[in-house]
């Protein structure tokens, strides 16, 4: 079975090609603001114009074509209804074009498909940090339960705020990190209110010092420390309330090497095993929405082929999932 996915939720429009086994390529058209955050038309523009010679490239580099191609996935979810909106139709176009089946599946799944795939993680307890969400997930009854989650805005999305007010480039992110290996620890609050956790205070804050003349670099450092140990606290508890063994971290946030060393020291000392999505999977890509579309096609799942913003991580239904966490891989595998 050979499978096209098509990443559409924001910045990134993403076109990815796998089959029941491994992904086989993956390109990305990246739309960057001008200045400031995110505008949905001007990414949805973006996509649209990027979509045909993004999908061309795609397919000389991989030497394919789209009659080979079985199903056809896109994201139905969350994200910006302008951008999702440009991947919904011209996958379905697709889809129709060539008498191909179809599925809308969901962002965040996707971003933990695609690690369990790459990393051989079984039943983890899931990191999920990108810019948008952050979430703490296992996988429990059927669909991947939210333990813990940001009570405001996503770790990424603090990242890229407090580094686009100090004036550095977006994605804030790898910047923030390249500082950080500079700096030294300046007290900022530390926000974990039960398993939840909230950002958007500490963004304030650290603004507020760097107003007052406190160095850039002792800010990214402490604004790091502080938001990472907050998300690995809460995602100790999980580990410990669920009894699971592994850990999978996933999403945007994950190409960060100070938050895999705090969470892989957190694993070391409770004897779970530690995962990370590569970084170049790390990212929204095309990939992860093809192949999180051959699990949940081989499996019988439903879900409508309109777009669906707001579709939460634990409104999921994942049949690919066999009890106790055993990994499905779509018939014959
Ligand atoms: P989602 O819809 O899953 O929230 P997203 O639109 O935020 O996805 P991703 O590509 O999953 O997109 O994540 C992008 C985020 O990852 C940005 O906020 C970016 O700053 C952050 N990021 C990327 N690399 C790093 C890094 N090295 N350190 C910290 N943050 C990073
Ligand atoms: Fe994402």
């Amino acid at each position: 079975m050979l499978s096209l996915g098509v990443e559409c939720t924001a910045h990134t429009l993403g076109i990815g090609i796998c089959n029941r086994r491994s992904i086989l390529g993956s390109w990305k058209s990246v739309y960057v603001p001008k200045g400031g955050g995110i505008v949905p038309r001007e990414a949805a523009e973006n996509h649209l114009k990027n979509f045909a010679p993004l999908l061309k490239k795609a397919l000389t580099e991989s030497g394919l074509s789209l009659e080979e191609v079985d199903l056809f996935s896109f994201s139905r979810g969350p994200g910006l209804g302008h951008t999702l909106r440009v991947g919904a139709v011209g996958t379905r176009y697709l889809a129709l074009k060539y008498g191909k089946p179809v599925i809308g599946v969901n962002h965040c799944v996707a971003h933990v498909e695609v690690g369990k795939l790459l990393t051989g993680a079984r039943d983890p307890v899931v990191l999920y940090v990108s810019g948008g969400n952050t979430q703490i997930l296992a996988w429990v009854g059927g669909r991947y339960r939210t333990f813990g989650e940001t009570l405001d805005i996503g770790l990424g999305n603090a990242l890229d705020v407090f580094a686009r007010e100090c004036g550095l480039p977006h994605p804030g992110g790898p910047k923030v990190e390249e500082l950080a290996r500079e700096g030294k620890y300046v007290k900022l609050p530390y926000t974990v209110k039960g398993m939840c956790f909230s950002f958007s205070g500490i963004v304030t804050e650290a603004l507020r010092l760097y107003k007052k003349g406190v160095k850039l670099e002792d800010l990214c450092f402490s604004i790091q420390e502080t938001l990472f140990a907050m998300v690995t606290e809460a995602l100790e508890r999980a580990v410990a309330h669920t009894g699971k063994e592994e850990v999978l971290l996933t999403g945007g946030v994950a190409a960060n090497s100070r938050l895999k060393e705090m969470v892989k020291t957190m694993c070391e000392e409770r004897g779970a095993v530690f995962h990370a999505v590569p970084t170049e999977y790390a990212g929204d890509n095309g990939a992860m929405i093809a192949w999180t579309g051959v699990l949940a096609h081989s499996s019988g799942a439903k879900y409508p082929e309109t777009i669906d913003p707001l579709w939460r991580t634990d409104e999921v239904d994942t049949p690919w999932i066999k009890g106790g966490g055993e990994r499905g891989r779509g018939d014959g595998c």
